[in-house]
């Protein structure tokens, strides 16, 4: 899994030649440890992929979005809405912006923070402006709360710095964390889709409106799922894979008790299991479908992973140099 995923706004091309199109690249993210949590200000632990959404802008008369021909008319629209907003911020630069993914979309793997951070930093750069982490960060965080409302900001965080990070949000009292985090020892992420899955946000309200209800039980789950991210950081830090690998069973359980896991996610997380997985958890939202994700010191052979009857992808974790 390459961290570096920066702007790629093109140098202009020397006078008489065509000049390039613009266009910026958005990884998408898969949560190690502590989705949910994060929702109430505790620490997840999350690494960007090298799949993700590339923006690509050609000149035309106004500043306008195409591409993503998969989404349904509701998606459509909360894209457009969300598209208006960062256009209008960037003084509507006239760009004529297609979008491309190599990212599953709406599975957990952060393909709506992809988009928000690969088409912020195509309008940043094309208005004139420096497309620092600073300023892509904060117009992608106005496209994510079209998309999700209130998210916690690890995905278009983890995509925007384009490496590992220990992400803690700010909450009332206390100011946000972000950490890069060291990889320390080479290991393979399969990830594996477990079908389609109701919005973010949905599943993010249900649990919510438990935890209001009975706060101390889940209040103790999300403390203990922080603790999970941490000790998960500090063990991937040591390349201690076996560690972090149980960190992520664990993670499963509580996600499980508090009722966003599902058969299917269930299923496929006993499957990587059983192929050899040092941990499998469901990653991102979860629900009643999305993607698992398992740690594997070495990829394993194509045959083990077909037994399990999964749709599946990989991606490497590279210990930094
Ligand atoms: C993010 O991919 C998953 C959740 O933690 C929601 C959030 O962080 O906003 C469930």
């Amino acid at each position: 899994m390459s961290p570096g995923s920066s702007a790629a706004h093109r140098a202009a091309a020397p006078a008489g030649r065509t000049r390039p199109s613009p266009e910026a690249f958005g990884p998408g993210k898969v949560i190690l440890l502590g989705e949910h949590a994060v929702v109430y200000g505790h620490p997840a632990l999350a690494v960007p992929l090298t799949l993700g959404v590339t923006a690509r802008g050609t000149p035309a008369a106004r500043c306008s979005l195409t591409g993503l021909p998969d989404l349904t008319l509701a998606q459509r629209r909360m894209l457009d809405t969300a598209f208006d907003t960062v256009a209008e911020a960037t003084g509507r630069p006239p760009l004529r912006i297609a979008l491309a993914s190599t990212l599953p979309v709406s599975m957990g793997l952060g393909s709506s923070a992809a988009l928000a951070v690969a088409v912020s930093r195509l309008l940043l750069s094309a208005s004139g402006a420096r497309a620092s982490p600073g300023k892509v960060l904060a117009l992608a965080l106005r496209m994510e709360e079209t998309f999700h409302g209130t998210p916690s900001g690890v995905d278009h965080t983890v995509s925007a710095h384009g490496t590992p990070l220990l992400y803690r949000r700010p909450v009332p009292g206390r100011p946000g964390r972000v950490r890069r985090v060291r990889i320390g020892a080479r290991a393979t992420l399969v990830l594996a889709l477990a079908g389609p899955r109701r919005g973010t946000q949905e599943t993010v309200g249900a649990l919510r409106r438990r935890a209001v209800r009975w706060p101390e039980r889940y209040g103790r789950l999300f403390r203990e799922m922080g603790r999970l991210a941490v000790e998960g950081t500090e063990a991937l830090e040591a390349g201690d894979l076996e560690s972090l690998g149980d960190a992520m069973n664990v993670n499963h359980g509580l996600l499980a008790a508090a009722g966003v896991s599902s058969p299917a996610l269930d299923g496929a997380v006993a499957a990587l299991r059983r192929a050899g997985a040092l941990g499998a958890k469901l990653t991102g939202a979860g629900g009643d479908g999305g993607a698992v994700v398992a740690l594997f010191r070495k990829a394993p052979p194509s045959r083990v992973l077909d037994e399990t009857g999964l749709v599946v992808l990989t991606s490497e974790l590279e210990p930094h140099r």
